[in-house]
């Protein structure tokens, strides 16, 4: 007597035609919602690039290889990941679709990657050109408001930016100490700061790695706009990474991580005024960069 086996669903074989399907219902088990989501999505979505490029075993085999040197790239101030996010445009559709509060506030864009040590206390009025590093001497003024215009008192304004060469403390530790250009302010009663520094240049981002080998590869220049970064925050207020660019600089039109929108664009003036360069510590002239930020208010007290 021999005992039927039952019927086998062949609909759970592999098949190129209901691939993306397949592997989707493979997470239907997955107890979180979101982690869900995204499971299914990304199958549906890598299934069906998978399909419009159909690489070959050998373009398959060096995708694998420039992810795997782009991880071995990666150490304690050097993320090669966020690069690749960065010129892929994805770090600013991240950001832009999180930065969802409305047109009234400030923009946010890019952190970028050198944002990895923390900066500096320092007090309103200090220089964050600390060494003396060449450069064209600058005012940066602002002052931190929410939505509704109300001051913010007491919020961090964190900035970060390269010398004039365009490298961070942290990509030449022998050259500069940790904390040149860096500094983390204090807004005072009126939600204003200001603090010396040098007018930054344009630069590019670091090409020595798997990323350089693609800008490259598809003929892509790697430079960005000259900038400022913030990150500023306060309780009960969303907090803003964002840069300031500076008016003129090459490459605003094409930053070779997309991280340009209009409204962040800002004019380091000339300004000629003995008085107010005396008073700020500056030779006279000097340029002077004023940044209004506008918060959004999460919770009302
Ligand atoms: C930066 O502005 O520091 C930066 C942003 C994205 C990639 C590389 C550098
Ligand atoms: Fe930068």
């Amino acid at each position: 007597m021999t005992i039927d086996a039952p019927e086998p669903d062949r609909t759970l074989y592999f098949d190129v035609d209901r691939s993306a399907r397949i592997v989707a219902d493979s997470f239907r088990n997955t107890p979180d919602p979101r982690l869900k989501q995204v499971l299914q999505s990304l199958a549906q979505h890598l299934h069906a690039f998978v399909k419009d490029v159909r690489p070959s075993t050998d373009e398959w085999a060096a995708a694998i290889a420039f992810l795997t040197a782009t991880g071995q790239k990666c150490d304690e101030v050097r993320q090669e990941f966020i690069l690749l996010s960065d010129v892929l445009g994805v770090s600013m559709l991240v950001e832009s679709l999180a930065d969802n509060a409305g047109e009234r506030l400030t923009e946010a864009t890019v952190e970028g990657p050198f944002h990895m040590v923390a900066s500096p206390v320092r007090e309103l009025g200090d220089d964050i050109n600390v060494s003396g590093e060449p450069g064209e001497r600058c005012l940066i003024t602002g002052r931190v408001v929410d939505q509704d215009g109300a001051p913010v008192p007491g919020a961090t304004v964190d900035v970060w930016q390269a010398n004039s060469l365009g490298f961070y403390d942290v990509q030449r530790p022998d050259e500069m100490p940790q904390g040149e250009l860096r500094g983390l302010f204090n807004t005072d009663a009126d939600g204003r700061f200001h603090f010396r520094s040098i007018v930054p240049a344009h630069y590019p981002i670091p090409t020595d790695g798997p990323v350089g080998d693609l800008l490259r590869a598809t003929g892509r220049h790697g430079f960005r706009p000259a900038h400022v970064h913030f990150a500023i925050s306060a309780p009960g207020l969303r907090t803003l990474t964002t840069h300031i660019f500076v008016t003129g600089s090459p490459y605003l039109e094409s930053d070779a991580v997309f991280g340009v929108k209009e409204s962040l664009i800002v004019d380091f003036a000339l300004l000629d005024d003995p008085a107010r360069a005396a008073a700020a510590g500056l030779p006279n002239p000097f340029r002077h960069a004023d940044f209004p930020v506008v918060l959004h208010r999460e919770e009302r007290p």
